[in-house]
């Protein structure tokens, strides 16, 4: 059992890296492997929407996101940790996710290469927010949810945190907890 984690914030040891490590920790907590990638250490770019992948599963871009497609297609769950940035994701996160492309066909169907590995795939999500409405992170979750929903993919389910200042999410022990039964639960369903 493989629970990959993808940090969408910047601030390493902030909000979302502390939830992200907290979700991880339920994870080995059963005897997951686990692993951690934080994407702004990593080169991104946005899809070109060439429609290459449609027909070869292959992206044409050549960068990091290469080896993170590897790893999501070894992981049997990604759990995603993330900050709203003006009522959305991070560029990060976005230019990320994006290159989810090439795991599907032109019908967002799982494309055929990659469909035993990525049909029994499951999806989590964290969003904080600085905002005391935890309900800011909604359009992130929907975002991972619908992608789930479109694909097959298996929704694990989400965390909704708000917090502002670096860190400061450490007193929180509910989202901690929360953050903690999701990263179980990414070994279990
Ligand atoms: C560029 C930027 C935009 C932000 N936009 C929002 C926003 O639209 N709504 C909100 O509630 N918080 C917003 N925030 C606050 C962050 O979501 C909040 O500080 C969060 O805890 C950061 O998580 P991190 O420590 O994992 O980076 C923004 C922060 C930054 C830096």
């Amino acid at each position: 059992m493989k629970v990959l984690g993808i940090l969408g914030s910047p601030r390493i040891g902030g909000n979302s890296d502390i939830l992200l490590d907290e979700a991880l920790a339920g994870a080995r907590d059963l005897g997951a492997k686990v692993e951690k990638i934080a994407l702004y250490k990593k080169k991104i770019a946005g899809c070109l929407d060439c429609g290459k992948c449609n027909e070869t599963g292959v992206c044409v871009i050549k960068d990091d996101m290469l080896l993170i497609q590897k790893k999501i297609l070894e992981a049997d769950a990604v759990i995603h940790s993330v900050p709203v940035y003006f009522w959305s994701m991070t560029a990060q996160m976005k230019a990320y996710l994006d290159r989810w492309c090439a795991f599907f066909d032109g019908d967002w169907r799982i494309h055929k290469f990659y469909f035993p590995k990525m049909s029994k795939k499951k999806i989590g999500v964290i969003t904080l927010c600085g905002d005391p409405d935890v309900s800011i992170g909604d359009p992130i979750i929907k975002s991972f949810k619908n992608t789930c929903d479109l694909s097959g993919l298996k929704w694990l389910g989400a965390v909704r945190a708000s917090a502002f200042q670096k860190g400061e999410i450490s007193k929180n022990s509910k989202a901690k907890k929360q953050a903690y039964q999701l990263g179980q639960k990414a070994t279990r369903d």
